[in-house]
């Protein structure tokens, strides 16, 4: 039986610790870091992440094979730069003026959020996932009897299907919805961002959005 690749998490705040949850109950190895030193999280990973193992950034980026990105977008130049291309990394990350601060990330409205980001960080593999739904309701929801959706967005294809593997095992369905500038109604001020919807409805709004 093929192992499950080891996942990463950046960020052990409300989204990193919930997704931390779901990976380590799907069977997943999960490291985790936050912003402090692995002593400082420790105890927060033992209590609200049990069986992850906390760790420092740069340990998450080079020993993970998935990488979460869950920290503030403003907080992104932070990251280890250099991640291994064979790596694939999950930009949960969202703008949200309240954290992040008036000057607006990215400043062209063109550009999603994930471009900017695949632009600093120097990996190929970035897919826009997780962004769209709230940390509760991933939680709520990963155990509905009727599945609801998690969309992807990325320029790389393996990658997209390494992540639509991961968030069928966290017990949702998965839709592809093309390239990491398709990922953009993923974003706030789009319908979808804070929907919890089934693959058909979601793809019924999408259909409606682009009519
Ligand atoms: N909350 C949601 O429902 C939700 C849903 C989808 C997407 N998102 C996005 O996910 C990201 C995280 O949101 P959140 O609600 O989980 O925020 P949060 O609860 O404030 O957690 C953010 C975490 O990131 C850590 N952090 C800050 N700077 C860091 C750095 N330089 N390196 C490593 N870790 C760092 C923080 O650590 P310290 O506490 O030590 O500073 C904290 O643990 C945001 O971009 C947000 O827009 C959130």
């Amino acid at each position: 039986m093929k192992t499950k690749p080891i996942v990463g998490i950046l960020g052990a705040g409300k989204l990193g610790t919930v997704l931390g949850r779901l990976a380590v109950n799907a069977g997943y190895t999960v490291l985790i870091a936050g912003s402090k030193t692995v002593d400082r999280i420790a105890l927060t990973v033992d209590v609200l992440v049990p069986g992850a193992i906390p760790k420092t950034k740069t340990e998450v980026v080079l020993e993970a094979e998935i990488i979460f990105l869950c920290l503030p977008l403003s907080k992104m130049r932070s990251i280890p730069l250099i991640v291994d291309d064979n790596k694939v990394v999950i930009d949960a990350m969202n703008y949200w003026m309240e954290v992040d601060g008036l000057a607006k990330i990215p400043s062209d409205p063109n550009l999603t959020s994930s471009e900017l980001v695949a632009s600093v960080i120097q990996s190929s593999k970035i897919v826009k996932a997780f962004n769209h739904m709230g940390y509760h309701d991933i939680e709520f929801e990963s155990h509905a009897p009727i599945r609801k959706v998690i969309a992807v967005a990325s320029d790389d294809q393996e990658a997209k299907e390494t992540v639509m593997t991961l968030i069928h095992d966290f017990g949702f369905d998965s839709l592809d919805l093309g390239d990491l500038k398709a990922g953009k109604i993923l974003e706030p001020g789009s319908e979808l961002f804070g929907a919890n919807l089934t693959k058909e409805e979601f793809q019924n709004v999408i259909t409606k959005l682009s009519a």
